[in-house]
């Protein structure tokens, strides 16, 4: 079937009026991680049934609890299916990371987080009293891996570590021996983690293996949540789904489940049971395009003199390092701490996220957003050719 994944122009886009594409008039807006290719039609379907029927009233609890089991059913492909009755809806993921901080960790117990980040992970701690400690990862040019042995040091008991996997923005989907290693850490010195499997409906070439299922004391350690919203790309329906792997944890979490889940949407639920059991084709689609797009960026990056990116195992995220190509290295011989994505839309009129936004040491790096027809993306990326 044809999505019409190529059908909008950046003209079209501009003019749509999204967050990506009018925080920066004029440039093409690689910015943001949504998709630029619409949504599946059964979403749509039902979206459009839904307001005819004028039925947007509260969640029943019982629709929540199926909600929540086709979500566990979806998840069990990758592995062991969560438990739905220590599961529940809210309405962002990042709605999940603030309950792991509050409730499952002690006050003042510092986030450790992995760098290249998605960048709230390194802001929303704050908002809460806390210090984020930034560990970089390794970058061996084809591969990130994290830095296991700084992340030991730096752990502390009640510390919550961020587990993103697959991963935002390095494309990483962690192995199973990764993520024992982790485990073993993380047990030791009697930290936590949140794991953020929001990508998981967007695997490339590699495996998703969730991490609180993982084993005995992953599932002791982890609270963590997912959605339907980038892999069907409905973040504006406001729904996620928060996963507890243990009866202590449920039970901890049950006094502040009104004040936690009221917030999600009715609209985003239901849409979100339409994603998990009827619109897979359209994901698949996506995903297929999303490859193809991704295979291009890498392709086009590795021709750059001096520029590199890892390959994506999964997301439609690109972490690209510009610190060695002939603009940025003019630009950081004038200025040390010059901007890569700064200089990106001045001199070529492309919106991409900067990379200190993802860690306090990549300055010279910036995260793009592949998730738009192929046309726009080669205008991207001719775009930042020039500067070459
Ligand atoms: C890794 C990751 N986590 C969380 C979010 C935000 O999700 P939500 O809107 O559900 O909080 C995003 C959005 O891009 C993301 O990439």
């Amino acid at each position: 079937m044809d999505y019409g994944f190529d059908s909008r122009t950046i003209a079209q886009l501009q003019l749509e009026g999204s967050r990506k594409w009018t925080a920066f008039p004029g440039s093409i807006c690689m910015w943001v991680a949504e998709m630029d290719l619409g949504i599946a039609p059964e979403i749509r379907d039902y979206l459009i049934a839904e307001a005819r029927r004028g039925t947007l009233g509260y969640l029943p609890p019982q629709e929540a609890t199926e909600i929540v089991e086709a979500t566990a059913t979806w998840l069990s492909q990758f592995g062991e299916k969560p438990e739905p009755k220590r599961m529940h809806l809210i309405p962002e993921v990042l709605a999940g990371l603030r309950v792991a901080i509050d409730y499952f960790t002690p006050a003042g117990a510092p986030v450790i987080v992995p760098t290249p980040a998605y960048m709230p992970f390194l802001t929303i701690p704050g908002e809460h009293g806390r210090e984020v400690r930034e560990i970089p990862s390794i970058f061996d040019a084809s591969r990130w891996e994290m830095d296991f042995e700084a992340i030991e040091a730096t752990l502390e008991p009640g510390a919550l570590f961020i587990l993103c996997n697959p991963h935002n923005p390095t494309g990483r989907c962690f192995s199973r021996e990764e993520l024992t290693r982790l485990s073993d850490i993380i047990d030791r010195a009697g930290a936590r983690v949140f794991e953020d499997g929001i990508h998981a409906p967007l695997i490339l070439d590699g495996t998703y293996i969730p991490y609180g299922t993982l084993n005995d004391a992953t599932r002791t350690h982890t609270v963590s949540a997912v959605a339907a919203s980038k892999g069907w790309n409905i973040p504006g329906l406001k729904c996620a789904q928060l996963i507890f792997h243990n009866d202590d944890d449920a039970t901890r979490f049950e006094p502040h489940t009104h004040a936690i889940c009221a917030a999600t949407s009715t609209v985003g639920a239901r849409a979100a049971r339409v994603a998990f059991e009827e619109a897979g084709a359209w994901r698949t689609a996506a995903g297929a395009y999303l490859a193809e797009n991704m295979r291009i960026l890498e392709e086009r990056v590795a021709g750059w003199d001096g520029a590199r990116v890892a390959h994506a195992e999964g997301t439609y995220i690109a972490f690209i390092d510009f610190s060695e190509t002939r603009f940025m290295k003019e630009a950081l011989a004038e200025d040390p701490h010059a901007n890569a994505a700064k200089i990106i839309l001045e001199r070529a009129g492309v919106a991409l996220t900067t990379g200190t936004a993802c860690g306090a040491e990549y300055g010279a790096w910036a995260r793009l957003i592949a998730a738009t027809p192929r046309a726009v993306l080669h205008a991207a990326l001719d775009a930042i050719e020039t500067l070459m």
